[in-house]
């Protein structure tokens, strides 16, 4: 059989299945998690195997954001920069130093530690934020629908579902197992929320 489209709901068949490599050993989740032993150094982390990033990077700044930023990736977003920084290789996992590198620039988001050009993370969005800048929509009471038409879709509020310790992190628009917004369709890369008419940027910005 032809492989073909990756499933909707699934990590199997995506960018984040690497069974297929040799350095994975056949599995999919081994490359990011362990059952023991496992990384503890980034708050939060779910039993986390890969090696975390060394990178120092330079956050997104302008003269408007009003939202309180920590001063390096916190959370979900450092271990997605794990691979995303173009620099901590793909395959060191589990205490081994691998050598393949993130190379496409579109994909490495935090080559040379350069987050300057990237949506603000790491940044601390609650109600209080929502009253500062009207416009944003109050996390706690706006409803969102994630992974619509997938077979994991979940309604809830922002700040449920898209808000790990209130933050904007990488995985408040990314699920990283699942490319599940509308089953075959292309360029919606892990997205939560599909892109179309910007409905993930509708869902917290209040246009
Ligand atoms: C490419 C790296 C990567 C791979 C491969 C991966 N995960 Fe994850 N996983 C993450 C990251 C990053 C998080 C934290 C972000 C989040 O919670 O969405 C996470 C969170 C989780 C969580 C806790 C949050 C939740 O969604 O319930 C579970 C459980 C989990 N992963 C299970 C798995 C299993 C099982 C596999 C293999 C089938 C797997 N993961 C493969 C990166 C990965
Ligand atoms: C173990 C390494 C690893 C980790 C950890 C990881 N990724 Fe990836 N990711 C990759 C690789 C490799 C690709 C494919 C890159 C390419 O196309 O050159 C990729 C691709 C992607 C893509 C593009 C998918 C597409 O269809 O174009 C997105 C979006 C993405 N990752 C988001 C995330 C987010 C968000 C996290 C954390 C929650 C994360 N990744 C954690 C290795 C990783
Ligand atoms: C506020 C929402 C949001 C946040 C936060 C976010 N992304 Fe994205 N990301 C998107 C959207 C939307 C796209 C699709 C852009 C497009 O296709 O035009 C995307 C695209 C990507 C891609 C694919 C780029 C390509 O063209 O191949 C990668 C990789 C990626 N994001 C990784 C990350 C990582 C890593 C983080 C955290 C450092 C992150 N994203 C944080 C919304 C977000
Ligand atoms: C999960 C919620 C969320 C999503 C989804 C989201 N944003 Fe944001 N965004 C925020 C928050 C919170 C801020 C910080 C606003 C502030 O402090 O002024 C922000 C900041 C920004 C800024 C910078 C504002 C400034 O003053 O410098 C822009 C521009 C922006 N977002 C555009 C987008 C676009 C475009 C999308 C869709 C691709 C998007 N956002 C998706 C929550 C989100």
């Amino acid at each position: 059989m032809a492989a073909g489209p990756a499933l909707s709901g699934t990590i199997v068949g995506t960018d984040h299945d690497f069974s297929a490599s040799g350095f994975s050993l056949g599995q999919i989740c081994v490359v990011c998690h362990t059952p023991h032993n496992s990384d503890t150094s980034v708050t939060t982390a779910p039993l986390w195997n890969h090696t975390v990033t060394q990178t120092n990077f330079t956050m997104y700044s302008s003269p408007t954001l009003d939202a309180a930023q920590d001063a390096q990736p916190t959370g979900t977003s450092k271990l997605c920069l794990s691979c995303h920084d173009g620099a901590t290789a793909i395959d060191s996992f589990g205490g081994n130093t691998g050598t393949f590198v993130m190379s496409s620039a579109t994909a490495a988001v935090g080559k040379n530690g350069d987050l300057t050009n990237d949506h603000p993370i790491s940044i601390t969005y609650d109600a209080a934020l929502a009253t500062t800048d009207p416009g944003l929509h109050d996390p706690t009471a706006k409803s969102v629908i994630i992974g619509e038409n997938g077979d994991k879709t979940r309604s809830g509020t922002v700040a449920d579902l898209m808000l790990p310790s209130n933050k904007v992190q990488c995985s408040s628009c990314h699920d990283v197992h699942n490319n599940f917004v509308a089953p075959g369709t292309d360029g919606e890369p892990f997205l939560k929320v599909s892109k179309a008419k910007s409905k993930i940027c509708l869902t917290c910005h209040n246009k």
